[in-house]
């Protein structure tokens, strides 16, 4: 599952210009989630689905379920899956763009590429020439490294001093910067590069003078690869003591270089980190290429500043597992204590590991063999909350009560952060055990932690909220009363009505699932989207939440082009019920021993399966083209909301008997959707009663209620009236 064959079809640059919207279609429309899923699960067919082990987890028992019919997949498990481009992109780690390329090469679609504006071209265009002159400044460094006399002296000498092999210097292209001040501005000049992208890329800089000269003079050179490895920066190591001078230089921001969203040493260390399903954070270029030397590749480093959020997340992209590696110094412990947290915020399993006093990766990696260094990692490697419950334990100072209450705080909140609840409960299991106090109180701190911190999130929420209205009414028009009231909380209080609503138009919004007059005393049929859509404008309803809205937007467009496509749909779908026809007559013509009567009675049957084939393909060929257009959308929002809606939750283990047929949902459409639609507008009703509630508790003795009053008596009798429709109790409020 490892690797990535596809990076080694399409070398980085070919995936850079857009592929033409009709080219884009096609390879949606033809792509075969079985077809593609199979590539890297062995699937068994399980009624009208198929299953297999889940390619993104670890798991001995089947949870990763593909259904032909909608054209996605999903584990129930891990919860990963979607339509092909989505189920190569998680798996595989492509760009939307790389997904439709894998799959236009799998099924010999011709690309068409979209025409680029000249904005588009300008941008990509400069793009290009930085990693243009950033690759020929690295080839510069290399080559001075091995040819150069000065670089053969000063730098290499220096690699080799510090134990550097030839493999890793050609692995993490090493190189040398000559002590000259215009050295590589010349040497690129010459070769024709621009002086603008010499200076874009950082490699040179213009003095006060006007003059150009180079960044990186007299030091070793540290490429820094992005994920796809191109070199969109380089660090330098300067070769003095000098205190007076930086040890290192950096390339600075630029078009191609945000430091905070690489991790120096990932593009070589992608597939090891895959492969052994772990990432090793050290801090330095150094410390990443002595493990790789002692045969460690799954190593990263921060480049010695501080995790952020963006390589946090680049590192989950590939694992899930992180050691962090230490410098045993204890300053430097409690600091990056704090900075592992963001670490479990995002789900990850940390562990942390100490290295003897005195050694830094690099220098341990150095002085001991591949199998030494990995059985010092295994035997001390500890899980995170357990090593900051050791080293806090361990303080001089941590058998006073007070101090020792302060601890178990500081740990809790650590204990917080982890997204999983059952992984929370281990933890509360062993500090139990380690302060010896039981896990009911430590639960319920627990709890009062994560509720602290969930007003804490609202409070701020609803500052922003404030400020956010405050700032629109001072720059326009007062908005209507009912909008301005939909706040945060009532937005997520809509949320699950909304999704509902949403569900049923992903899935079925070209079905049409009632009748409806036409107004000639004739009736007409619906369809699912033109029922909301309806039912939406008689109550003047939005969704309050913009996905949503993007959402249905995406639906109304799609459905939109339906026309147009069904023409193709269908012709494609004729050509295959020909096809089946003609190789099931082929097949009878090689049959011996048959009478007219059997062979004719064989043809009807071949031309009636194919037939009645084609029918049920038809039919459900325009509900497929919702769902799958969705679930293929570029737009990441979009496309994860409506994978996750169009999946059947429950098919696994629904049971299927020989005798009864359950009513499908899309038989029970006719129910079903009115009733999503009741309940949303419920909900809004309820959200109404409260506001107007709380306009009459505000209400001075000088005002006069009644209007207020009867708008409440109106709602409240709607309310009883949704209630008794939605077949639950009546619950009259006690007191207004
Ligand atoms: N670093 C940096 N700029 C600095 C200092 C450090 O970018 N001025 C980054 C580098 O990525 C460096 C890492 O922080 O690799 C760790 O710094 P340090 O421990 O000082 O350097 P080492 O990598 O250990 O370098 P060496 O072993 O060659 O001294
Ligand atoms: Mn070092």
């Amino acid at each position: 599952m490892s690797g990535t064959p596809f990076r080694r079809l399409f070398p980085p640059t070919l995936c850079m210009r857009k592929i033409d919207p009709e080219t884009v279609r096609q390879i949606l429309d033809t792509a075969n989630i079985v077809d593609v899923v199979s590539d890297y699960v062995s699937l068994k067919r399980r009624g009208a689905n198929y299953i297999g082990l889940c390619p993104f987890h670890n798991e001995r028992t089947p949870s990763f379920s593909v259904s032909p019919a909608r054209g996605i997949c999903k584990c129930f498990s891990c919860g990963k899956g979607g339509a092909p481009v989505n189920f190569l992109m998680e798996l595989e780690q492509m760009t939307f763009q790389e997904a439709l390329r894998y799959l236009a090469k799998k099924y010999n679609i011709e690309i068409k590429e979209h025409e680029v504006t000249e904005e588009e071209r300008a941008r990509e265009n400069e793009r290009e020439s930085m990693w243009a002159v950033n690759d020929f400044a690295l080839s510069h460094f290399c080559d001075n490294l091995t040819n150069n006399p000065d670089g053969k002296a000063i730098g290499l000498a220096y690699f080799r001093e510090r134990g550097i092999s030839d493999a890793m210097i050609e692995r993490f292209k090493l190189g040398y910067a000559l002590d000259r001040s215009t050295a590589l501005y010349e040497a690129a000049r010459a070769k024709g590069f621009e002086e603008k992208y010499l200076i874009s890329t950082g490699l040179c800089a213009r003095s006060d003078r006007g003059g150009v000269y180079d960044r990186f003079r007299g030091r070793v050179m540290y490429p820094v690869h992005s994920i796809s490895g191109k070199v969109v920066a380089f660090g330098g190591r300067t070769l003095r003591t000098d205190k007076q001078m930086a040890k290192y230089v950096n390339s600075p921001e630029s078009a191609i270089y945000h430091k905070s969203n690489q991790l120096y040493g990932l593009y070589q260390a992608k597939r090891a980190i895959v492969e052994r399903g772990k990432c090793i954070l050290v801090e330095g270029y150094m410390d990443v290429i002595s493990m790789h030397q002692a045969g460690i590749q799954n190593v990263v480093a921060s480049s010695g500043t501080s995790l952020t959020e963006e390589q946090i997340r680049l590192i989950h992209r590939f694992t899930e597992n992180v050691t962090v590696i230490y410098d045993s110094d204890a300053a430097g412990i409690k600091a990056s204590l704090r900075g592992i947290d963001m670490l479990l915020a995002e789900g990850l399993n940390i562990k942390v590991l100490l290295l003897p006093e005195g050694d830094d990766p690099d220098s341990y990696a150095q002085h001991h063999s591949n199998s030494e260094v990995e059985a010092y990692i295994s035997e001390n490697e500890t899980d995170f909350i357990r090593f900051k419950t050791r080293t806090l334990l361990s303080e001089k100072d941590s058998d006073d009560p007070i101090r020792r209450a302060d601890l178990i705080n500081d740990i809790l909140r650590s204990v917080s952060l982890i997204p999983d609840l059952v992984k929370r409960q281990v933890y509360i299991a062993e500090c139990s055990r380690a302060f010896g106090i039981d896990e009911k109180s430590l639960s319920l701190q627990l709890s009062r932690i994560v509720a602290g911190k969930i007003e804490a999130d609202d409070k701020a929420a609803q500052r922003k909220v404030a400020a956010e209205s405050l700032r629109k009414s001072a720059e326009d028009a007062p908005r209507d009363s009912v909008q301005s009231a939909a706040t945060d909380a009532s937005e997520a209080f809509l949320q699950p009505y909304e999704r509902n609503v949403l569900r049923y138009l992903v899935r079925y919004a070209l079905c049409e699932f009632c009748d409806t007059d036409d107004g000639n005393g004739g009736v007409e049929p619906m369809t699912v989207l033109q029922y909301v859509r309806a039912e939406m404008a008689r109550d003047g309803l939005e969704f309050s939440s913009s996905v949503h809205k993007n959402v249905l937007q995406a639906i109304k467009e799609t459905v939109a082009t339906w026309p147009t496509a069904r023409t193709g749909i269908l012709q494609r779908l004729v050509q295959e019920r020909d096809e089946a026809i003609q190789s099931g007559m082929a097949s009878l013509r090689e049959a011996d021993n048959l009478t007219v009567a059997a062979i004719s009675a064989r043809e009807a049957a071949i031309r009636s399966e194919a037939d009645s084939r084609y029918a049920a393909a038809a039919d459900s060929a325009a509900l497929d083209y919702v769902c799958r257009t969705l679930c293929s959308s570029p737009d990441d929002e979009i496309r994860h909301l409506c994978t996750d809606l169009s999946v059947d939750r429950y098919h696994l283990s629904k049971v299927h008997t020989k005798h009864t047929r359950l009513e499908t949902e899309r038989e029970s459409l006719v129910r079903l959707v009115p009733r999503a639609i009741f309940e949303w507008k419920a909900a809004l009703l309820e959200l109404m009663i409260k506001e107007l509630r709380g306009r009459l508790n505000a209400l001075t003795a000088s005002d006069d209620a009644s209007t207020l009053l009867k708008e409440m008596m109106r709602l409240t009798d709607l309310r009883s009236e949704f209630a008794r429709y939605l077949g639950e109790r009546t619950i009259t409020p006690r007191k207004i």
